[in-house]
């Protein structure tokens, strides 16, 4: 049986016929081509969302290229929409999931990785689709460059203790990591960093750094 890899929503609300269009329009535009792997530093962002943060840091890092994962088709709607108001010319997006992206690009490695509030999936019966766990974090890892960077942020306590114990068994092993506990540079407020403040729920972050 064919091992389902997707739990979300590809759609929250309606999209209107000029959104499709322009979504369309972008992803033609945008279509990543093998070369663009060639000389840039790359960023990808995994469950962007409705896309802040990869905007944000498009935006202020017009040398290097960002690739959002994300099936979620109201985020890339925005996405399309702000691209083609703001002029960015580095954003490219892959809209489907995670898994389907690294089988296709198998030989790549990036500068930067993204997983910003991936969904918490709280109750116990649910953690197993939980997107970072131990297999996909070590093949996150293998896909870092030499002084390449992962960030992950959550407002599941629980989650984070385990991408932590997780990350810790990690460094143990291979010892070529520097953890930090926090993330060394400012990002956006995400829509679900914002639901976190909103709820009062305590942020916790990790930088971790290939050496
Ligand atoms: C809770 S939202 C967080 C969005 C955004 N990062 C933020 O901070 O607002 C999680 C996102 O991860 C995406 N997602 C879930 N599983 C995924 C997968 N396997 N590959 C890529 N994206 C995934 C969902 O579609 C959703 O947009």
């Amino acid at each position: 049986m064919k091992k389902r890899l997707f739990f979300g929503r590809v759609k929250s609300r309606k999209l209107s016929s000029s959104n499709i269009l322009l979504t369309n329009n972008f992803l033609k535009k945008f279509i990543i081509k093998k070369n663009i792997f060639r000389k840039k530093k790359i960023v990808i962002e995994i469950g962007h969302g409705m896309g802040e943060n990869l905007l944000n840091l498009a935006d202020k890092n017009k040398e290097k290229i960002f690739i959002g994962i994300d099936p979620f088709q109201n985020g890339l709607a925005n996405i399309a929409k702000e691209v083609f108001k703001k002029k960015i010319k580095n954003i490219y997006i892959f809209p489907y999931v995670l898994e389907k992206f690294f089988d296709k690009y198998n030989k790549i490695e990036f500068n930067e990785i993204y997983v910003l509030f991936p969904d918490p999936w709280p109750k116990k019966k649910h953690k197993k689709r939980r997107l970072v766990n131990e297999n996909l974090l070590t093949n996150i890892l293998s896909k870092l460059r030499k002084k390449g960077k992962f960030f992950f942020r959550t407002d599941n306590l629980e989650y984070y203790n385990n991408v932590i114990k997780i990350i810790k068994k990690l460094i143990r092993e291979e010892k070529k990591y520097i953890l930090k506990k926090y993330i060394s540079k400012s990002l956006v407020q995400s829509k679900y960093h914002k639901k976190a403040h909103k709820f009062f729920n305590e942020i916790k972050s990790l930088e971790l750094i290939k050496k």
